[in-house]
């Protein structure tokens, strides 16, 4: 069955598994808008989908920052028009190196809440109102397991992760009825630059690649096959192939 075309708003789509999710969708014939901070890689991994025949835009920006949303919800619909769906997946670990509650700054517990929570709490609310207009939209929201295990010098991150968690089954509870749908996603433990930051004695072989777990994550914005207000585990979803 051919799935219909989706304008995906994905922050983080500079690298690791935002850039991964955002070739994957536009592979697939979706059109995304991907947004990061740092103007060289996002734009470098834009251009690149576009090359490959992709629509992908770049939006440069700080989820972390107040007035980030609303910009970045009105840039991206005159990108690719209304979002159908928004993926919360920029993160930042807090201190880097990981350290434990004892040693960790107010500054740091605040950076990691502001970008990975109170960012996508912000994103989500910028957005959501033209999706219940439409009655249709998923906001998928990226966690770890973090934020269920308890992780020394995992704190700020771990704290951050499970109120986006929670977060997620909030939202859920609020919009049941209206169309749009709420998930939460545990990737696993991938090849990328955060999660070299977190443990640098990693051996990458260990590690999924993040296109493989991009692959199932498109299964999740294109099926949703989960009850909104779920948090699926993407080890257990079917990746979606190439078209
Ligand atoms: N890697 C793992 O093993 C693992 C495990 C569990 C969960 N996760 C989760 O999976 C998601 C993706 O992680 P990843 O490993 O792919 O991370 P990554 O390789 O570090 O990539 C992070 C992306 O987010 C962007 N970003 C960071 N802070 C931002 C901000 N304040 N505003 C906008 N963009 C920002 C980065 O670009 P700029 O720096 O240029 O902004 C980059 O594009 C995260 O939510 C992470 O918590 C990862």
């Amino acid at each position: 069955m051919t799935e219909a075309k989706k304008s995906v708003l994905i922050t983080g789509g500079s690298r690791g598994l935002g850039r991964a999710l955002s070739e994957a969708l536009a592979a697939r014939g979706h059109r995304v808008v991907m947004v990061a901070r740092t103007e060289g890689p996002l734009l470098d991994a834009a251009r690149a989908i576009r090359e490959g025949g992709g629509d992908a835009h770049a939006l440069v920006a700080d989820v972390g920052e107040p007035g980030a949303a609303a910009r970045i919800a009105g840039a991206a619909a005159a990108m690719v028009g209304p979002i159908d769906a928004v993926v919360h997946n920029a993160s930042t670990l807090g201190p880097v190196p990981l350290k434990p509650l004892v040693e960790t700054t107010d500054e740091e517990l605040e950076e990691a809440l502001a970008v990975n929570l109170v960012g996508a709490f912000r994103l989500t609310r910028a957005v959501v109102g033209s999706m219940v207009a439409r009655g249709a939209g998923l906001i998928l929201h990226v966690s770890s397991d973090a934020s269920v295990e308890a992780y020394p010098a995992w704190g700020a991150y771990g704290v951050s992760k499970a109120g986006l968690d929670h977060l997620s089954r909030i939202w859920a509870a609020e919009l049941d009825g209206t169309g749009v749908r709420v998930l939460a996603v545990d990737p696993g433990e991938m090849d990328t630059t955060m999660h070299a930051d977190a443990i640098p004695d990693a051996d990458p072989a260990t590690l999924a690649r993040p296109a493989d777990v991009a692959a199932r994550l498109v299964t999740l914005i294109e099926q949703a096959p989960a009850p909104s207000g779920a948090r699926v585990v993407a080890a257990t979803l079917s990746p979606a192939g190439a078209l």
